[in-house]
């Protein structure tokens, strides 16, 4: 793909275990890794064992309907109660569940015997709102504490939740309502972002005009500006939370009952409904948590990531809840009130384990290493990176200056798909190379193929496939079990297709490449470039656009936009201006384009599908690639010199 893949690949420093992590370590050896190799089934039934259910599971593994698995049939279990209710009966229930530290300062500290107390009574204020099981609920939040009590309050009424990242627009939000055809919105007044607010309830109101199927819309006040609340429709949480019975008896969910839905992008302009079930989903994130991070008791754990993301899901709340950790939860900005707020924040509450993103530590990297350096971090003892691949030269930083050199680090490659992590190194066993997510978890199989399905030799490009079903697996797309088979399991029948290229090397290391599909990763988030071409063509100048991802030193990729405009239409640069406005509008800001370039035509195959692969050849200044199946060469090169002249 680009340079830094290359560098990437030519990487060979190996990092050992360090001596005194190893020894202290859940898993030191191998053995984990040789059980799920000879006993797939047994392994899994196994890790279910740390779930309370209500009714034991008959089955591990139902593969009679494939693709449509199912695992742990029969098993009746509760996912709020096994995130809180059964770590209220042990010495826990006096330890921090969540650890809130809000943008401007403020903090909260919520120990699993408050956590309980506000889940019941959040779950009777659904109930009472006329949520009943199976009804979906739309969440649009801050990274607030009351975030995560409304989505365990869902699971604990069996509601899935739809969470909607809180920077998505009001337009995106409709979108997501109405796919999921929630009864009940619960959001906040604003949130704090940068030393100012992000207006929350002011979106969720535009959204809602014209009529969507929520029927009751729940207010959180957090920034305590003027809302208007909507008489018979809106209700502040704090006026029902303080009416709410104490308890609510959890719900005997069916581990096949959908928990969540949580919409990702993918090749068309139409975002996917990832459902995930609640059995098996829990199962997944609770043993990944334990092993791939090394969880311990006294533990301090945090991930930076939103809520609004799968890595908020499964590793903000549900895995860390269901093993009775500490999880930290910050609202805001890293760089307000400075550049050190991430750091500030480890040494204020001594956090041992910290999980964030490449682009994070790209962007850190940037600032220079004297924010970190002026605060304590010596609390850590394990990082972790996720998002999309990490470049040697960030992962060296991360390790020498945050984890002081004593730090493994698990770099872990997963998907909204997969639900919880699948490639990953465990940290007490598994060597690390700079850049590579190593091995797949135990009871994970992923191989490399090429078009035909056969494995690549080491070193070579292919793409990365699973051979095996697993726990956290998506079990479809909400409403659309067609285009989950298509896109998932068509290429390869009977493999799961990730949608990203990977390498082996010689040991037997993942070098995960990037989306080999017309997906971008953005900072980590994944955005269709079919939906921000979808948006620029709502705009009654533009004709035709076309979206690629272009290498970001910072972001990863950025997005470039090559526009066609109406006949007679100048394109001039407020109109890009205007044009980068309307998508962030349309959107989210984390979908504005970084460029817009107008050309008279697109490069276009015979069959008239765009050749984005030539666009981003000439937005990352490389020769061309075969042009033969072009409809006029000539675009090309027009577009080409265009490019030169204003890039
Ligand atoms: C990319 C985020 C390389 C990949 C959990 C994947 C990664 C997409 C890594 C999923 C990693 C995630 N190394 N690439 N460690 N982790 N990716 O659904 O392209 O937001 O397909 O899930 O991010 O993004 P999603």
């Amino acid at each position: 793909m680009s340079e830094n893949f290359e560098a990437l690949l030519q990487e060979n420093r190996v990092f050992e275990p360090p001596t005194e992590f190893r020894e202290k370590a859940k898993v030191s050896d191998l053995s984990l890794y040789e059980w799920a190799q000879k006993d797939f089934l047994g392994f899994w039934a196994d890790a279910a064992k740390e779930i309370e259910w209500f009714t034991p599971f008959e089955k591990v593994l139902d593969d009679s309907n494939a693709p449509f698995f199912k695992w742990y049939t029969g098993g009746k279990l509760n996912v709020s109660y096994n995130c809180v209710d059964r770590h209220t009966k042990t010495f826990r229930r006096n330890k921090a569940a969540i650890i809130f530290e809000g943008e401007p300062g403020d903090s909260r500290i919520l120990t699993y015997q408050e956590l309980y107390r506000e889940v019941n009574k959040f779950a009777n204020v659904l109930k009472s709102l006329g949520v009943n099981k199976g009804d979906r609920v739309t969440i649009y939040m801050p990274m607030i504490p009351e975030a995560v009590i409304a989505m365990l309050a869902c699971t604990r009424i069996g509601a899935p939740h739809s969470v909607v990242f809180g920077g998505f627009s009001a337009q995106a939000l409709k979108d997501r309502i109405d796919d999921a055809k929630a009864k009940v919105l619960v959001t906040a007044d604003g949130g704090y972002r940068r030393g100012s607010i992000v207006e929350l309830k002011k979106n969720a109101d535009v959204a809602l005009e014209g009529g969507t199927t929520i029927e009751k819309v729940v207010v959180v006040k957090r920034t305590g500006q003027e809302v208007p609340m909507t008489e018979g429709r809106d209700f502040w949480y704090h006026d029902l939370m303080a009416k709410a019975a104490l308890y609510c008896e959890p719900e005997q969910c069916d581990a096949e009952d959908m928990l969540y839905i949580l919409y990702s992008s993918g090749t068309t302009g139409k975002p996917k409904g990832i459902q995930h079930t609640t059995g098996g989903y829990l199962v997944g994130v609770h043993t990944t948590f334990k092993y791939i991070f090394d969880y311990r008791e006294e533990d301090i754990y945090w991930c930076t990531a939103d809520i609004g993301w799968v890595t908020g899901h499964s590793y903000i709340v549900y895995g860390p809840l269901s093993n009775g950790a500490t999880t930290v939860l910050y609202e805001g900005a890293p760089d307000w009130p400075q550049k050190d707020r991430f750091w500030e924040i480890i040494e204020k509450y001594r956090v041992n384990i910290l999980y964030t993103a490449p682009t994070a530590i790209r962007t850190f990297m940037r600032w220079g290493e004297k924010w970190p350096k002026g605060r304590d971090l010596s609390s850590l003892r394990l990082l972790g990176t996720v998002g999309e691949p990490i470049n040697p030269e960030a992962w060296m930083w991360y390790n020498e200056h945050i984890g002081g050199g004593r730090c493994p680090i698990v770099d872990t490659w997963w998907q909204t798909e997969t639900g919880m992590i699948m490639i990953t190194p465990l940290p007490g066993v598994i060597p690390t190379k700079p850049g590579s997510a190593t091995k797949p978890f135990p009871g994970v199989e992923a191989d490399v193929v090429n078009d035909k399905g056969e494995p690549v030799p080491p070193g070579q490009g292919g793409y990365l496939v699973l051979k095996k079903p697993w726990p956290a697996m998506l079990r479809t797309l909400y409403g659309d079990p067609e285009r989950y088979v298509n896109t998932y399991w068509s290429k390869f029948p009977g493999w799961y297709f990730t949608g990203d290229g990977a390498k082996k090397d010689e040991d037997g290391y993942f070098w995960v490449l990037g989306r080999v599909d017309d997906v971008i990763n953005v900072s980590g988030h994944r955005i269709g470039t079919m939906e921000v071409e979808s948006a620029l063509v709502e705009h009654p100048l533009v004709a035709e656009a076309a979206v690629i991802g272009k290498s970001h030193e910072v972001k990863g990729q950025a997005i470039a936009a090559f526009v066609t405009l109406k006949e007679g239409v100048e394109g001039t640069p407020e109109l890009i201006q205007e044009l980068k406005q309307f998508v962030a509008q349309k959107i989210g800001a984390l979908a504005r384009p970084d460029d817009i370039f107008f050309t008279a035509e697109l490069p276009k195959t015979r069959s008239g599908k765009i050749m984005r692969r030539l666009l981003r050849d000439i937005a990352e200044g490389r020769a061309l690639g075969d042009t033969t199946t072009l409809t006029d060469p000539a675009v090309i090169n027009k577009i080409k010199e265009q490019y030169k002249e204003e890039g």
